[in-house]
């Protein structure tokens, strides 16, 4: 079994101002580099002015959406060229959030994934359940059924050159955290499934886990061995507490 990397990514969600940026920056920066490698997902139009306060530092850049679409007559649609243009590396498809207020469909996050690939962007693919859904015992069906319909589309691998994101629904925002069991047990069904298209990619991908991570449980959760590592909402704001969860990684 091949030793992954721990990635730690930060989701500023529709928060942050030019301001915060550099704040940010100035303050990640003054910390030494953590091991584990380390992203910012910040909304697209602080993305030019975080590539110039990051510049010179291990945090490389990333959006939270990108256009299923490459050009055109797409009206306030931000395409995976012009993310790249500005200095992203990695993007976030999925997200609950846009799945649930913005009609983001398994089918349309699949195009997006190919979209996103098609310009050398890293996908973040995020899956995962409500609460209802958890209660009626459907947590394994609903990730693996949004999973799926990803590698359908591009293939395990391509699945790999990016990350998976486990975000129980009921989990973000909230303050209740999935214990690490349930996490890892979700993430271990996960990989499992990858495997199954792919096993070099399965071993390969990193499975990260989201919902109300914090300094305070993020190394409890990391030490699952399916958990390769967090994508970071409410704690992610503060550039210290980011650091720590990096820390703990
Ligand atoms: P919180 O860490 O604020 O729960 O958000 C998790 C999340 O949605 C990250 O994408």
């Amino acid at each position: 079994m091949m030793t992954r990397r721990a990635l730690v990514v930060a989701n500023w969600k529709m928060n942050g101002s030019t301001a915060a940026c550099e704040a940010w920056a100035g303050a990640f920066k003054a910390l030494p580099a953590p091991e584990a490698e380390t992203a910012l997902c910040a909304p697209a139009v602080l993305l030019g002015c975080l590539a110039q306060h990051l510049s010179q530092s291990c945090v490389a850049l990333g959006a939270q959406d990108v256009s299923e679409y490459a050009s055109g007559a797409y009206t306030g649609e931000t395409s995976a060229s012009m993310l790249r243009d500005i200095g992203a590396r990695w993007v976030i498809i999925g997200h609950s959030e846009r799945r649930t207020l913005f009609g983001d469909t398994d089918a349309r996050v699949a195009a997006k994934v190919r979209a996103a690939l098609a310009c050398g962007l890293k996908p973040i693919v995020c899956v995962g359940e409500t609460l209802a859904e958890r209660e009626s015992s459907q947590t394994l069906r609903i990730v693996e059924k949004q999973l799926t319909a990803v590698i359908d589309a591009v293939g395990a691998q391509a699945l790999a050159s990016g990350a998976v994101a486990y975000e129980p629904v009921w989990a973000i925002g909230t303050g209740k955290t999935a214990t690490p069991d349930e996490a890892q047990h979700v993430h271990c069904n996960l990989r499992e499934l990858i495997a199954r298209f792919d096993p070099k990619a399965a071993d390969a991908v990193r499975i990260l886990y989201g919902g109300s991570v914090k300094p305070s449980n993020a190394a409890e959760l990391f030490s699952q061995p399916d958990i390769d590592g967090g994508l970071i909402g409410g704690a992610s704001l503060s550039a210290q507490d980011f650091y720590a969860i990096c820390q703990a990684a």
